[in-house]
């Protein structure tokens, strides 16, 4: 697709000079590069043995564990994601620990894996290289090797279709082999009006705080939106769930001290009562001269829908990077921040 066909001003096109845009439009490609990486590992010694499954990572690479848990809540699994050093005491040798980290050299994630080892966990590890592939290979933990040269945000895709595979193949979920090899074309389809919606969504952001709404089945989607908007856009952004910010947050609205503008996402899998409330919400939030735009998420399937929406958050932030003239690839403040912590000696 052209830059000219959908409408961007070539001047910002300097801002990208990593081309996260095109790592974006590879997301359809993903699917299928993801999904059959762990063919070739060897699993055989950890068929069908597991009462619960954990993924530890951080950041961009924890997101692909958090919507696998969302997208499997409805499946037999007990499935949790570790956002920190620690591993839960009552994980044993009937626990698999996946760790994901792009680098390889999240320490919150190699302290989980280290402690998974002690505590007998099977592991199975998703990296591009790093300390995680060097343990790994030392101790023959299977390891799937992600490709190089993407921000570990970029690479998400790829994570979340590599780990539901893993959990395919130990038979922990059934086959969703169908819905996943119809996604790739089905996403592609939509890429061009997803951008075209992502650009006109970018402009009215321009100098507010998006807030993100979603019900709480699709927070993970809220949350992916808010964290590409920190470090894509390098704004703050926050995002809530339906129904408990009714409890809480919405009084909130009476004393408004920000420039908001609120995203509402709303999926048919909504409960009535979430739907009414977002309506509702809608309204209070009009007449305390908060913006908002509701945006309906739509698809043939769950994973499209999930797909959908995260893509039209990646490329809303990333258009929104190149309006206010920051480049979407780089976090300086994020790498400055692992440079002064220094090293961690576990
Ligand atoms: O998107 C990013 O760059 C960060 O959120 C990283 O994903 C996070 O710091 C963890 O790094 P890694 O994915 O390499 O484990």
């Amino acid at each position: 697709m052209a830059d000219e066909a959908i409408g961007l001003p070539p001047e910002l096109t300097k801002f990208d000079p990593e081309n996260m845009r095109g790592a974006i439009l590879e997301v359809p490609s993903h699917v299928e590069q993801g999904y059959r990486m762990p063919d070739s590992l060897d699993l055989r010694k950890m068929d069908g043995k597991f009462s619960a499954v954990l993924i530890a990572g951080m950041g961009g690479s924890s997101i692909a564990g958090l919507l696998l848990k969302s997208y499997l809540e409805d499946e037999c699994i007990r499935l949790d994601v570790i956002q920190d050093y620690v591993l839960p005491k009552w994980a044993d040798n009937k626990t698999l620990l996946i760790a994901c980290s792009y680098s390889g050299n999240t320490e919150e994630t190699l302290s989980v894996f280290k402690e998974a080892r002690r505590a007998e966990c099977s592991i199975v590890a998703v990296t591009t290289g790093g300390k995680l592939e060097e343990y790994t290979r030392i101790s023959k933990i299977p390891t799937m090797l992600l490709q190089a040269g993407y921000q570990p945000r970029a690479a998400m895709t790829v994570q979340f279709f590599a780990m539901l595979r893993v959990l395919e193949r130990l038979k922990l979920i059934p086959s969703k082999a169908a819905e996943v090899l119809k996604l790739k074309e089905d996403l592609k389809n939509q890429l061009q009006s997803l951008e075209k919606n992502a650009m006109i969504l970018s402009d009215k952001l321009l100098s507010k705080t998006p807030i993100i709404y979603t019900s709480r089945r699709f927070g993970t989607v809220g949350y992916r939106w808010k964290c590409q908007f920190n470090e894509n856009s390098k704004v703050m952004s926050y995002n809530n769930v339906f129904p408990e910010l009714n409890h809480n947050e919405v009084e909130g609205y009476a004393n408004t001290r920000g420039n908001y503008h609120a995203i509402i996402l709303r999926f048919s899998e909504d409960h009535r009562r979430v739907q009414r409330r977002m309506s509702l919400t809608k309204e209070i939030m009009l007449r305390k001269g908060i913006s908002a735009t509701e945006i309906g998420i739509t698809g043939p399937s769950l994973l499209s829908k999930l797909f959908s929406a995260i893509l039209l958050g990646d490329l809303t932030s990333y258009y929104l990077a190149l309006r206010i003239g920051m480049n979407p690839s780089k976090v300086e403040l994020i790498e400055g921040f692992k440079k002064d912590l220094g090293p961690y000696v576990a």
